[in-house]
Order: structure tokens, then C-alpha cells, then sequence
């Protein structure tokens, strides 16, 4: 495992990656998912770093992943939550940041509301800054493990087609996912109301869909994304259920997809509004293997951000 080559100190998004560097990441990857295993004793890679996970919003899968991650390379992992910072006393984003790098941090691992707050702190503190989502800006090592799960079920991407179906507008998975997803030369249809999926989004180079049938048809995969209301200060459609009857993905309209189709969804899952139960669970479905990908591929973003070479 090269990464000699290896100069990005700091996973903030997608956008800025090139090709090469995506396929280094997802190279470390299968290198450390071939070390993990409930028996394992994992890899000492950064044995003796002290990695600090600061969630400023909730988080199951991405928080404990990053974990498990850092801990399968014997590093000493420290996670705070915002409620149990002193940010509820009044400090700011800039001091809690630079506090933690006194204390000693080799990397923060961020999750903020705030769309460029990794970025922000990046120029502030001199230890990696790994995003680890933004508000709806980018959530990198999401669309990371999405593509590696995508990759080991497809092998290559090129000419692929992949729907990412719901709440386009708030969401920093549907960004970052768009970001991977072209550079492996995927083909992307953002679909969904046209009230979360503008046709603005054409810019950018995706597809632009409102006809859930037509979205489906030709796909290789499809993504939901869930309702993002954190996000929305007003409703975007007239009610859950109105959204679900024209946009949720459930056994009758599973005769719209490809036999072969794979269902993706980052997490958390509204059973019965974006994708029902039966469908959830069903063989088609890989988030299961989305979250156990995202083990391996935040480890490799670890190990990499940890060693860059400086320029
Ligand atoms: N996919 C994802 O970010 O899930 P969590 O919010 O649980 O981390």
C-alpha cells in the first residue's frame, strides 16, 4: 500500500478531489477491510494519535463508524457532543477547535449545521479536519463508502446509471454522491417533487426527473434520501403522506426498477415514507453493507489525512 503520494491533509468534500485521489482512498480501503473481523486485532497504523470526533449534530452510523475506525487502528478516540461542550457555555466554534488542538489532537473529525465550518476550521488549526457533514454542503466519507459498496456490487461505474431519489435540496449526501458518482463516470438523475429537486441541478451536469416511473426505469441503482426537515424553516409538499404516495419506493412500484437494481440509503431509514419496510429489507437492498463499508473507508480517510506528505 503506496501513499507516499499522498499530499491532502484535510477531507472537507468531494468536490475538490481528483479521480486519482478517490481511488487511493478506496484502495486503503480494501486493504484495511481485509483486516477487520470481530476476532481481528486490527492494525496499528495510528497507534499513539489521538483522534477527536466533534459532533455538533446527532449522529449514529458516521460518529460510531469514525469510531470503530480509529480504534481498529489503535488510536485513542475522544467524541463530544455538543451538549456536553462548553459551546453551551458560550465558547466558540474557533476556540473549541483550537482548545482541542492544545489538548493535543492529530485530527478532528467535524460534524456541523453550518455549511463550510470544516473548512473554516482548516484554516485555524494546524491538525487534519475531516468533514464529517456540513449542513447540506458535503458529507464526503458518506459518498466514499456509497461508491466503494456501488463498486463492489458493479465493478466499474463508467456509463452507470444512478437515481438518487427525495429531498435533493437539503441534502449534503445527494452533493457529495454527485461528486464521486461523475468523476467515475456514472451518469446522475437527481429525482424527486420539483420543489426539492429544482431544475437548477441541470447546472451542475445531473439529470433532473419528476416522474418517479421514468426515474426508475433504466437505473443500476437507486438512492433514497429521506425528508430532511431539520433543514426546511417550510413544507415543501403538502404532507408526508401526499410525498409518499407519489414518491416512495415500495413493493408495487419495485416493478419500475431493473431486476438487478440496488437500493442504497445512507441512513436513518423512515420505514414507509421514503422506502418501505418490505423493500428495506429485501435482497435488492445493500445499506447494511453501506454502513460495515463505512468502517474501512474511514479508516483509510484517517490514515491518509494523518500522513500526508507536505508540500
Ligand atoms: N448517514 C449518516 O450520516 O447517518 P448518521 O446521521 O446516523 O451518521
Amino acid at each position: 500500500m503506496d501513499i507516499s503520494k499522498w499530499k491532502r491533509k484535510n477531507l472537507l468534500g468531494i468536490e475538490e478531489l481528483t479521480t486519482e485521489e478517490i481511488l487511493k482512498i478506496l484502495e486503503v480501503a480494501k486493504f484495511f477491510k481485509k483486516t477487520l473481523g470481530k476476532n481481528s486485532q486490527g492494525k496499528s497504523h495510528l497507534k499513539g494519535k489521538r483522534i477527536v470526533n466533534l459532533f455538533m449534530e446527532p449522529s449514529t452510523r458516521t460518529r460510531i463508524a469514525f469510531e470503530i475506525a480509529a480504534k481498529s487502528l489503535h488510536a485513542d478516540v475522544i467524541s463530544v457532543a455538543e451538549q456536553s461542550s462548553s459551546l453551551t457555555k458560550g465558547e466558540t466554534l474557533r476556540d473549541t477547535a483550537m482548545n482541542i488542538q492544545a489538548l493535543g489532537a492529530d485530527a478532528i473529525v467535524i460534524r456541523h449545521s453550518s455549511p463550510g465550518s470544516p473548512l473554516f476550521l482548516s484554516r485555524l488549526v494546524d491538525v487534519p479536519i475531516i468533514n464529517a457533514g456540513d449542513g447540506a454542503h458535503e458529507h464526503p466519507s458518506q459518498a466514499l463508502l456509497d461508491l466503494y459498496t456501488l463498486r463492489e456490487r458493479l465493478g466499474s461505474l463508467n456509463g452507470k446509471k444512478i437515481t438518487i431519489l427525495g429531498d435533493i435540496l437539503f441534502s449534503r449526501v445527494a452533493r457529495s454522491n454527485f461528486w464521486t458518482l461523475t468523476k467515475m463516470g456514472a451518469e446522475v438523475t437527481f429525482a424527486g417533487p420539483s420543489t426539492l429537486v429544482p431544475k437548477q441541478f441541470e447546472t451542475m451536469g445531473a439529470k433532473v426527473c419528476h416522474n418517479l416511473r421514468n426515474a426508475l426505469k433504466d437505473a443500476d441503482a437507486v438512492m433514497l434520501l429521506r425528508i430532511q426537515h431539520e433543514r426546511q424553516s417550510s413544507s415543501h409538499f403538502p404532507s408526508l403522506s401526499e410525498y409518499t404516495n407519489i414518491f416512495g419506493l415500495n413493493k408495487d412500484r419495485k416493478k419500475w426498477l431493473k431486476k438487478e437494481a440496488l437500493i442504497l440509503h445512507p441512513g436513518p431509514v423512515n420505514r414507509g415514507v421514503e422506502l418501505d419496510s418490505e423493500l428495506t429489507d429485501s435482497s435488492q437492498s445493500v445499506i447494511l453493507e453501506q454502513v460495515e463499508n463505512g468502517i474501512a473507508v474511514r479508516m483509510a480517510i484517517l490514515y491518509l489525512c494523518t500522513n500526508f506528505v507536505s508540500l
